[in-house]
């Protein structure tokens, strides 16, 4: 039996030593180098080439090496019969949380056009309206691992917090919506917008021109979630026209993102690089080793996917 590592792209050799360091005995490989396919019946995968984890037989389990799975399940050959777990760790939630906290401050405090003012060497400290944390509505969509969390962090500052969900949820402090009625009523009341859901069939293209008419005007979009949940195209006539004040975004449709995209320059957009937070080894090779013995031991893997939903 063996165990692939089939992330191009991310340091293969130090997520080998970290699974070594839990189980030495174990038979890692690293793609492209591997040896009988067939042997193969783990792996670890992150943004894997198309087509190349139906090249493995008697794959068992692929544990995505993100908190998403749409790099896994976008793959028409993705083989059926595997079982496909995702990262739920305390720091991959807590890098989430500190990134939101981040830019939902700089949203808060009117940071973006303070920063404008310095370029312009301006000292103006009357130009935005006097708005309390308790004043500041925030919509969340997605309350799962991630959203939930940054939820009840925002709740905790006394933000004025809201969440959208498919199914019906009720977390303290948090006024919850579900289904599509709930998007609506969400949107009209979010000064700030989070996006925290996986990317399905269901939410891709979410943000978009529509969605963006339906915020209170000079709104705020943070988009932490996937790149495909954006309409790229609408977002800049968005901003420009006023509808919306700012928009940060980690996630992109074609990452890195190409060096002349409008993003990089428009005054109103903060781009970072897919970061907001990143998987570490150091916490999730172990769980990984324990998913691994629990299917070895013909019990449930932790944290699977539903793959026919689609996270
Ligand atoms: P999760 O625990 O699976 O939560 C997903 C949430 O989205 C759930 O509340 C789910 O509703 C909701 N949802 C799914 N489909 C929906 C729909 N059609 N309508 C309304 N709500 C829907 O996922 P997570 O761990 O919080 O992670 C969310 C996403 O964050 C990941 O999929 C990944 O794409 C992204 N991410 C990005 C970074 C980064 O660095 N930028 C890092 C980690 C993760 P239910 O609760 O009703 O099922
Ligand atoms: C990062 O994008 C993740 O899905 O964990």
């Amino acid at each position: 039996m063996s165990v692939l590592i089939i992330a191009p792209g991310l340091k293969s050799e130090w997520w080998a030593s970290q699974l070594l360091q839990h189980a030495p005995d174990m038979d890692v490989c690293i793609w492209p180098d591997i040896g009988d396919p067939k042997s193969v019946e783990f792996a670890l995968a992150w943004k894997p080439p198309v087509g190349a984890l139906a090249t493995f037989p008697n794959l068992k389990v692929v544990f995505s090496l993100g908190a998403g799975v749409d790099h896994l399940l976008g793959d028409p050959d993705f083989p059926q019969h595997a079982v496909v777990s995702r990262v739920v760790d305390p720091y991959l939630t807590s890098g989430m949380r500190e990134y939101v906290l981040l830019h939902v401050l700089r949203a808060h405090k009117n940071q973006p056009a303070l920063d404008q003012q310095q370029r312009d060497h301006v000292w103006d400290d009357r130009a935005h309206e006097l708005r309390q944390a308790d004043e500041q509505t925030i919509g969340i969509l997605g309350l799962g691992e991630l959203g939930r969390n940054c939820g009840e962090t925002l709740t905790a500052l006394g933000f004025d917090v809201a969440g959208w969900s498919r199914t019906a949820k009720e977390i303290p402090g948090i006024t919850c919506f579900d289904d599509r009625g709930g998007l609506d009523a969400i949107l009209g009341r979010s000064h700030i917008l989070i996006c925290l859901l996986p990317l399905t069939p269901e939410t891709e293209g979410i943000l978009n021109a529509e969605l963006f008419s339906k915020l209170p005007k000079g709104a705020h979009l943070i988009n932490a979630a996937r790149g495909g949940h954006l309409v790229e195209d609408d977002l800049i006539p968005a901003l420009d026209s006023g509808r919306l004040a700012h928009a940060t975004l980690d996630v992109f449709r074609t990452e890195p993102l190409p060096g002349d995209h409008p993003f990089w320059d428009h005054p109103r957009i903060t781009v970072t690089p897919h970061n907001a937070s990143i998987t570490d080894p150091r916490s999730v090779a172990r769980q990984i080793v324990q998913g691994i013995a629990c299917s070895a031991r013909g019990d449930d893997v932790p944290n699977t996917v539903d793959v026919a939903r689609g996270y």
